[in-house]
C-alpha cells in the first residue's frame, strides 16, 4: 500500500493530508476547528455522506494559498462507545483514504477530537495509546508481499508517507505502533511463503538471521540433536520428508545485571511448514492453504522481533519452534505407531493428521524440564474444529491457571487480538486415553476436538506449571478486506504476545 511508513517529530508548515476526526452527530471540536482555517471541513460536516460512522471518510479541499491541500474527516464512530481498539480499523481507512490521494506528508490531528470527548471527564484515555494504535492499523494497511510476483505483475508506484502530530505522546505512540506492526508484518511475510520455499530449513535459517538481526541467543536442535534429546514428536512427524525436522531454541537476555535472573517467559510456536495429513491424508481440498500451518511459529518469531526491538523487559524471554513438514513416503510414520517422550509418557498414533501436537509435545516436556519458566504460552493452528466454533473472530485458548488467565486476556484487550477460553475437565482427558499405550494423539470420535488437543497437550506440561494453549487456526488469516486488514495472513499473536511479556517484565 505505502512504499514507506514513518513518523516525523518535526511539523511541517504544509502538508499534502491534514486528517481531523468528529464523531457521529457532533460537530468539529474547538481545537481542530482552529486548524480548518477556512471553515472548509466545517462545511463539509454538513454532506449527508458525512454520517460519522466509524472509519467513513469525507474530505475537504481548502483553497489554493492553504499550506494544507486536502482535509480528511474521518469518522470516529459514537462517542459514548468509542475504544482505543477501534481506532486501528479507523487507521486502516485513513490509509486507504491516503493511498488513494498518493499522500506524502500527512498531519494527523484525530488526538484533537478524542482527548476533548474522553480525556476531559470519566473515562482516562491516553495519547500514546491511541497513537499506538492508529500506528498500528496503518502499519498494518501497509503490509505487501510481492516477493511471489513475477515478470506478470504491473509496478505500481506507491507514496512514502510521513506522519506527524501536534502532541508528542500521540506521535511516540505512532512510533510505537508502527513497530509492532513491522514486527507482525515479518511474520504475515513467512505465513504467505509458499511451502517449497519455506521448508524446515529455511524456517531454522531464518530464526538464527533474526537472532543476528537483533541480538537473540539461537540453538538449532537437528538430526542426532533430536535422538540424543528424545524429541521423538519431531522426529516421527518429521520423518516421510526430504526436509528434516528441528526445535528452534531463542533466547532474549535482557542488558544490565540482575535482570536476568527471574524465571523466564517461554513461547512455544506449532512450526509446520506443511500439512499434507501424512499418511491419514487431508481429503476434499482440505490440504490448500496449509503452507500456514506454520502460523504459530511463526506469530512466535514475529513476538520474539517486537521483544528484542520495542519491548526489551527486563526479563528473559525463551521461544521454542517445533519444526517439521507433515508429509507421505514410505518412510512416514504410520496410524498405528507407538511414540515413546522424554517424559515417559507413551502415545497411539490413531491420525497422523493429528501432528501439530505431536511436535507440541516436544517443546512442553522441553519447556518444563530445561527452562524453568514463569509460565509457558503455545500458540498453534491445532484444530479445524476451532474454526468450527469459533470462525475468525475469536481464537480458542485453554488456561487452568487463573493468574496466567488474567495477564493473557489483558493483553488480549490491549492488542484487540480476540481469546475465548473453552473448558478443561478430566473427562476430555479420559477420552485420549489409549488401549495400547498410555495416550491416543486422536480420539476416532471426533468430539470436542480443539479441546481434545488441549487435553493432550496437558499430558506434557508438569503439573501446577502456569501455561496457556491458544488455538489460532480461525484467526492466524483473514478473508476480510476491510479496515487496516487486507485479505491474507494476520500475523496473529505477534501483539498480543509482546503485550503480554510488557505487561509483565517484573518492572
Ligand atoms: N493443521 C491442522 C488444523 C487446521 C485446520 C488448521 C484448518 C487450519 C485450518 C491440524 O494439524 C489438523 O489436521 N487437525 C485435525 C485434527 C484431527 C485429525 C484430530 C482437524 O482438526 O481436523
Ligand atoms: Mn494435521
Ligand atoms: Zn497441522
Amino acid at each position: 500500500m505505502f512504499q514507506s511508513l514513518a513518523v516525523s517529530s518535526k511539523l511541517s508548515g504544509s502538508v499534502d493530508v491534514l486528517v481531523l476526526g468528529y464523531f457521529n452527530g457532533q460537530p468539529l471540536d474547538a481545537k481542530s476547528k482552529r486548524l480548518d482555517i477556512e471553515g472548509v471541513a466545517a462545511a463539509a460536516l454538513a454532506r449527508p455522506e458525512a454520517t460519522g460512522e466509524a472509519g467513513s471518510v469525507v474530505e475537504a479541499f481548502p483553497s489554493a494559498k492553504s499550506a494544507v491541500k486536502r482535509i480528511v474527516l474521518i469518522g470516529l464512530g459514537e462517542k459514548g462507545v468509542f475504544t482505543v481498539g477501534a481506532l486501528r480499523g479507523i487507521a486502516g481507512s485513513v490509509g486507504r483514504s491516503l493511498a488513494a490521494s498518493k499522500a506524502g506528508l500527512v498531519r494527523v490531528e484525530i488526538g484533537l477530537a478524542i482527548g476533548l470527548a474522553i480525556g476531559g471527564g470519566g473515562e482516562e484515555l491516553e495519547a500514546s495509546e491511541s497513537g499506538q494504535a492508529f500506528g498500528e492499523g496503518l502499519g498494518l494497511l501497509g503490509w505487501v508481499c510481492e516477493e511471489f510476483k513475477g515478470s506478470r505483475l504491473k509496478v505500481t508506484k506507491r507514496s512514502r508517507l510521513v506522519l506527524s502530530s501536534s502532541d508528542s505522546d500521540f506521535s511516540a505512540g505512532m512510533t510505537r505502533g508502527l513497530a509492532l506492526a513491522e514486527s507482525t508484518n515479518f511474520t504475515r511475510t513467512l505465513s504467505q511463503t509458499p511451502p517449497n520455499i519455506a521448508t524446515t530449513g529455511y524456517m531454522a535459517e531464518q530464526a538464527r538471521k533474526l537472532a543476528r538481526k537483533v541480538g537473540l541467543k539461537v540453538t538449532v536442535l537437528e538430526g542426532q540433536d533430536l535422538v540424543r534429546e528424545r524429541l521423538q514428536g519431531l522426529i516421527n512427524v518429521g520423518k516421510a520428508s526430504e526436509n528434516k525436522p528441528c526445535m528452534v531454541r531463542l533466547e532474549y537476555v535482557p542488558k544490565g545485571s540482575g535482570a536476568g535472573a527471574k524465571k523466564p517467559i517461554v513461547l512455544v510456536g506449532k512450526t509446520m511448514t506443511y500439512d499434507t495429513g501424512g499418511l491419514s491424508l487431508k481429503i476434499n481440498n482440505g490440504m490448500v492453504g496449509m503452507k500456514r500451518d506454520k502460523d504459530g511459529g511463526c506469530a512466535v518469531l514475529g513476538a520474539m522481533h517486537a521483544i528484542a526491538t520495542v519491548i526489551k523487559p527486563r526479563r528473559r524471554v525463551v521461544a521454542l519452534l517445533s519444526i517439521a513438514e507433515n508429509s507421505i513416503s514410505d518412510e512416514a510414520y504410520r496410524p498405528d505407531d507407538v511414540i515413546t517422550y522424554r517424559n515417559g509418557v507413551t502415545v497411539e498414533v490413531t491420525n497422523t493428521d493429528a501432528e501439530g501436537r505431536l511436535v507440541l509435545a516436544d517443546a512442553l516436556c522441553w519447556a518444563c524440564e530445561k527452562e524453568n519458566p514463569a509460565y509457558i504460552v503455545d500458540l498453534a493452528t491445532l484444530t479445524g474444529g476451532v474454526v468450527v466454533a469459533l470462525g475468525s473472530v475469536f481464537a480458542g485458548y485453554f488456561c487452568e491457571d487463573a493468574r496466567l488467565r488474567e495477564k493473557v486476556e489483558a493483553a488480549s484487550v490491549a492488542s484487540g487480538e480476540r481469546v475465548w477460553r473453552l473448558p478443561m475437565h478430566a473427562e476430555y482427558v479420559e477420552m485420549m486415553k489409549s488401549p495400547v499405550a498410555d495416550l491416543v494423539n486422536s480420539n476416532p470420535n471426533r468430539k470436542a476436538s480443539p479441546i481434545q488437543g488441549a487435553a493432550f497437550l496437558s499430558a506434557f506440561v508438569t503439573p501446577k506449571m502456569p501455561w496457556a494453549h491458544i488455538d489460532i487456526a480461525g484467526v492466524h488469516v483473514s478473508e476480510k478486506n476491510a479496515g487496516c486488514w487486507v485479505d491474507g495472513p494476520t500475523g496473529w499473536g505477534v501483539r498480543l504476545l509482546a503485550s503480554l511479556v510488557e505487561a509483565d517484565t517484573g518492572k
